[in-house]
């Protein structure tokens, strides 16, 4: 299963049909999200009323993942997180786990060359915990290849849980050494996968669930969620203009009036 394949995307030029017609990253600069997560659910339901495997739908959900965030990209949205694997789904089925984990591992590998084609900049999010060896490097070498890209930035949660972060970048404060008098909110964001990355602007999830899951805990402190019954194979441009125009249409106050 290949991500981002097929044609290449055409650069953005100021009449590109998608600026005219997405308006919410237009229009008001200041109602368009900097950062997009997604909790991609439904694909197991989605196969499931096809008479599919689960893996099948899993396979379908990447080719959602493949489309959105190119879409994405166009629009020039700068970074946009998927949630691909959370600690938690280690739960599931061995052969569920060993299928997803064969189709990140060959999505990655094939893909990294198109993505940095497209100006995409990769960044995993996320333990190594776990993990095979192989799947870390070439996760970490998509990393290198696409690093000076200055297009979106994709990161990939993987292995993630937000729980898990916060108590890592914690243990990290005190192994540098940091004073109690010292440690701050910038001090531990610092210290999170997603330093340096702004925190979620927008956080949409699919298939009528309507839960956080442990996933950007911190990040999505002021995040606007956007939920739909949609199951996330179904998830396609169209629906994810929707979730902006949704966006563009909040009043975001951060705690004040
Ligand atoms: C949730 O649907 C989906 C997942 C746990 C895995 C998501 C992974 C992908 C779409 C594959 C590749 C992604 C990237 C970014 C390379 P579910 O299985 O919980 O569905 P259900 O709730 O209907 O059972």
């Amino acid at each position: 299963m290949v991500l981002f394949s097929g044609a290449r995307p055409q650069p953005i030029a100021t009449t590109s049909p998608y600026l005219l017609k997405y308006s919410p990253m237009t229009e008001k600069k200041t109602n368009s999200p900097r950062h997009i997560a997604v909790i991609m659910d439904g694909n197991g339901r989605w196969a499931v009323q096809r008479g599919l495997s689960r893996l099948e739908g899993h396979r379908a959900g990447l080719k959602a993942v493949q489309d959105t965030a190119r879409h994405l990209n166009h629009l020039g949205l700068e970074y946009a997180t998927f949630y691909a694997f959370s600690t938690e789904n280690w739960t599931r089925p061995p052969t569920e786990v060993k299928g997803l984990f064969k189709l990140l591992g060959e999505s990655i590998d094939n893909e990294k060359r198109a993505l940095h084609e497209d100006n995409i900049r990769i960044k995993w999010l996320g333990q190594e915990d776990r993990l095979a060896s192989r799947l870390i490097k070439d996760i970490r070498e998509a990393e290198e290849y696409t690093r000076n890209n200055t297009g979106m930035t994709l990161c990939l949660a993987l292995n993630y849980g937000g729980r898990q972060e916060i108590v890592n970048a914690a243990r990290a404060l005190v192994t540098d050494g940091i004073k109690t008098k010292d440690i701050n909110e910038k001090q531990l964001e610092s210290r999170l996968y997603t330093s340096g990355i702004p925190d979620v602007d927008l956080l949409i999830r699919t298939a009528g669930e309507q839960r956080l899951s442990n996933f950007l805990l911190w990040q999505c402190a002021y995040a606007e969620f956007y939920f739909t019954p949609i199951l996330w194979p179904d998830f396609n441009r169209a629906e994810m203009d929707k979730a902006l125009h949704a966006y563009a249409s909040r009043q975001r106050r951060f705690g004040g009036l």
